[in-house]
This record gives C-alpha cells, structure tokens and sequence, in this order.
C-alpha cells in the first residue's frame, strides 16, 4: 500500500515559494493500477518524485508498505528503494558509458544477486533484445532504451512501479510496445503501478485515474478498466 497523508510541497521559484502540492491525501491499495493525468506544471512528477524517496515533502507523510518514509535516512530510504521501487523515466535515464546488460545488471548488483549477469540476459531477453545486451544507449532507438530501463525497473521484482510519462518520447507504435511490456510485467510481478500519462486513452486502460490540478487532487475515479490498451483501441 502507498499512502500520502496531508502532502505539501513547496519550492523557492525566482526569490518567491511556490506550492507545488498542496495538501494531496491518498491510498493506493497493492497492485492497484493507478494513471495520473493533469496540465503540464500541476505537479504529477513532483508527486510520483515524493513517493520513490527522491524528495521529502515539506509537510505531511508518505508510507509505502507501512514504512514512513518521510522519516527514513538517506541510507535506509536507498536500501528501501532498492528492494521495493522501479522507476522509468520519460527520458529513459540510462547510463551511457555501460551497455545494456551493465544497466541491467547495476540494481541486481546493488541488491547482492550473485547472477545478475545471467538475470539481467534473462530480462533483456523477455522484453525482446536478446540481441542486443552489448550495445550501448546511444546505439540503441528510442523504443529499445526504454525497454532496456523497463527490464532495469522490473529487475529487482519491485511492489511498486512509477512511470513518468514512459512513452512521451516515443511513436505510438512503440509507446504501446513498451505499455504493453509494462503490463505484463506488472502482472507477472503483481507490482503495483503508478504511471503519469498526458494520454487519455491510455489513462482509461488503469484501474483508477487521479487527476492533478495545480497541486491539488481534483479527481479520483475508479474506471471500469483494468483493460487492455489493444481493445481500447480497437
Ligand atoms: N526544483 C524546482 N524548483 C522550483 N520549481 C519547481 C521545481 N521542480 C518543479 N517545479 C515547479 O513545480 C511545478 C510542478 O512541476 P512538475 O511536478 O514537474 O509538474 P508536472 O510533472 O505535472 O508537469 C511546476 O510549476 C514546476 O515549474
Ligand atoms: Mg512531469
């Protein structure tokens, strides 16, 4: 279970403090699939940044699976992060001077698998790019590094996934190849899934769709989803 209790979050912007969240309440039960929409600038990257521990709210509290991580150490919200928390970005954040095994492989590392080799081939493989764990972020499209840090999230089988608008840098083709991948994975790790989406046909395909607006919950809607994006489509 996620929860945020009474969120605040507030920046210094050009010598004046700006409320980026504003007193944000929710739970979101495991493996619930949760899409959070909202303009640009309301505070949907903020949000999913507090509950991975990136960032400490100003005020209120975050627990994930019953820990309040708003009081954890740096150190012990890591370790936290690490067991429990995959997180894919827009921009797909791979490490560029290490090839698509090594991104793999670093989180198995970090968390003491003795195979992570052998494990990160195995999850390269089960998103399609068996053919290409030697290869390099930069030798790699668009659609392939975000598979590569799809298989990177779901490496250590974290409880809870946040995705940041993952497909905002692809073509719809490959957006939906990469959602679809998220998916399975999901089902298969029965993780819970946080995903920020500007795309409404994709935002209907969760369980629940939270919509953001100026820091503030404005709504919160169970759908009668969970669906498959290929029949929303169709
Ligand atoms: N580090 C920061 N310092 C000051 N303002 C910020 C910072 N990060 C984000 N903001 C502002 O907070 C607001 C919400 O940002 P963000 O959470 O990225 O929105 P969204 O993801 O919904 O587009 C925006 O107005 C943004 O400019
Ligand atoms: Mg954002």
């Amino acid at each position: 279970m996620i929860a945020t209790q009474h969120v605040t979050m507030q920046l210094e912007a050009g010598g004046e403090m700006v409320r980026i969240l504003d007193d944000v309440t929710l739970e979101i039960p495991d493996k619930q699939t949760v899409a959070i929409v909202g303009p640009s600038g309301s505070g949907k990257s903020t949000l999913l940044g507090l509950i991975a521990g990136l960032d400490r709210p100003t005020s209120g509290r975050i627990w994930l699976n019953g820990v309040d991580i708003t009081t954890l150490g740096e150190k012990a919200m890591a370790r936290l992060r690490l067991a429990s928390i995959g997180y894919i970005f827009q921009s797909f954040h791979l490490i560029p001077t290490l090839t698509a095994l090594e991104n793999v492989s670093i989180p198995l590392e970090l968390a003491g698998d003795t195979r992570s080799r052998e494990r990160a081939g195995d999850l390269l493989e089960a998103v399609g790019l068996g053919h290409r764990v030697s290869h390099y972020p930069v030798q790699l499209s668009g659609g392939e590094q975000q598979r590569v840090a799809v298989a990177r999230a779901f490496a250590c089988r974290p409880p809870i996934l946040l995705a940041d608008e993952p497909t905002g840098n692809l073509d719809s083709a490959t957006g939906r190849q990469v959602i679809e991948l998220i998916m399975a994975l999901h089902r298969d790790v029965g993780t819970t899934l946080v995903l920020v989406t500007h795309d409404p046909q994709l935002a209907v395909t969760m369980e629940r769709v939270i919509t953001i607006r100026d820091g503030r919950i404005a709504s919160d809607q169970l759908t009668d989803g969970p669906h498959n994006l290929s029949d929303s489509l169709s």
